[in-house]
């Protein structure tokens, strides 16, 4: 690594805390040096991820012997995965508190060490055009999903003709499933009420082949403006954008085909794309935002019509965030019968009403999906 890339990496070190999250920090510092090419950025963030994945190995070693230090673990964890025992990667990977409140595993653990995937969504039925278009060596299709695409190429897509032209957007496999389990049809009406910057917004349109609509909502506008841009680039015109703060006030009188909340989350199915997280989620944020959770499912619930479904995605796999959310739910909601839907990786199981996606099993993010039918 050439010197000034590690002061910028260390910079970025540095300047990273709760407030100002690594991947935020990264990117405002990219964006200001100049003539910085695609693979000196690329380097820059491998070597600041790295430092944040391997942490618990090198948490008191200054930070740019650190930034080498882990750009090397990296690099023999990738070739070697067993030269790190589970013992070893259960007491340094992840802090101590996890374990009361997710399950745990060697496989888990090891899964996260590794490098995340570069997962893109191909428009509906056009993933084999888009792995053609990529190129074999660079860009493969997954059998289990619909239209994933994995990319292992090293070019900038942001700046690819395919992505303006709308023909893919990057967003990571286990948040693809998501839209594929709500399976939204074209012509009804969805609301997606944590709509974000829109990543799922997006797939549901497509899924809908852009008729019906959808309403897109979320409590920061500057989320909704990226929305926008992106529904543009991607030709997605079905979708009306709306604030919504989770109160009892919903931002439509519409009722709905199907409610999808992915709700805010403690995120620590995130912690191997954003290994930062890792040291900086207190325990205290899995409770908290479980009862978040609630209330936006609960608020989110009134505006779903007889026989339409709700869809409650985290990405987070804690058990108050998951079962007990839609264990408290499901209590309070005799009306909402738990709907069963196929496990897109195992299609063969018996349907379940609730799935957890687990890195190990997909090779991306960490997610739990949940949905219910409203009777009468
Ligand atoms: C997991 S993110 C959504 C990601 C988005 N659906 C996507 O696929 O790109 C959760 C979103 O909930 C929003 N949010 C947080 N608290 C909220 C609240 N009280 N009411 C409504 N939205 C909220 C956040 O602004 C954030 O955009």
């Amino acid at each position: 690594m050439k010197h000034e890339w590690k002061r910028i990496a260390a910079d970025v070190l540095n300047a990273s805390s709760r407030q100002h999250p690594a991947d935020a920090v990264l990117r405002e510092k990219l964006k200001v040096v100049p003539g910085l090419s695609a693979d000196d950025a690329r380097a820059i963030s491998q070597a600041v991820f790295a430092a944040f994945r391997w942490h618990g190995w090198l948490d008191t070693v200054e930070p740019l012997t650190r930034l080498e230090r882990a750009v090397e673990m990296a690099k023999v964890y990738a070739a070697r995965p067993q030269c790190i025992a589970d013992e070893e990667l259960g007491t340094r990977a992840v802090p101590p508190w996890t374990t009361a409140h997710m399950a745990v595993s060697p496989a888990w653990l090891r899964a996260i060490q590794h490098e995340p995937h570069l997962w893109l969504r191909a428009r509906a039925g056009q993933g084999t055009a888009l792995a053609r278009t990529l190129g074999e060596s660079r860009a493969s299709l997954v059998p289990a999903l619909a239209d994933a695409v994995k990319y292992c190429g090293v070019e900038d897509l942001f700046r690819s003709h395919e992505f303006h032209a709308g023909e893919f957007e990057i967003q990571d496999i286990a948040s693809q499933a998501i839209a594929l389990v709500a399976a939204p049809k074209p012509g009804q009406t969805w609301w997606d009420a944590c709509a974000g910057s829109g990543g799922k917004t997006l797939h549901l349109s497509d899924l809908m082949h852009n008729q019906g609509l959808i309403w897109a909502s979320d409590r920061a506008p500057w989320r909704l403006d990226q929305l926008k841009r992106r529904a543009a680039r991607a030709g997605c015109f079905n979708y009306r954008a709306a604030r919504w703060d989770g109160s009892t006030h919903l931002p439509t009188r519409t009722r709905f085909d199907g409610v999808l909340v992915d709700a805010p989350c403690s995120g620590l199915g995130t912690w191997q794309r954003n290994p930062h997280a890792r040291w900086t989620t207190a325990p205290g944020d899995v409770c908290e935002l479980a009862a978040v959770q609630l209330r936006l499912l609960t608020h989110a619930a009134r505006a779903v019509k007889p026989g339409g479904r709700l869809v409650y995605a985290v990405c987070t796999l804690t058990r108050e965030e998951t079962e007990d959310v839609t264990a408290a739910f499901g209590a309070a909601h005799p009306a909402f019968a738990p709907w069963p839907h196929l496990h897109p990786w195992r299609p063969t199981q018996a349907p379940s009403s609730n799935h957890e996606f687990w890195p190990q099993d997909t090779g991306g993010g960490g997610m739990f999906v949940a949905q219910w039918r409203r009777e009468g």
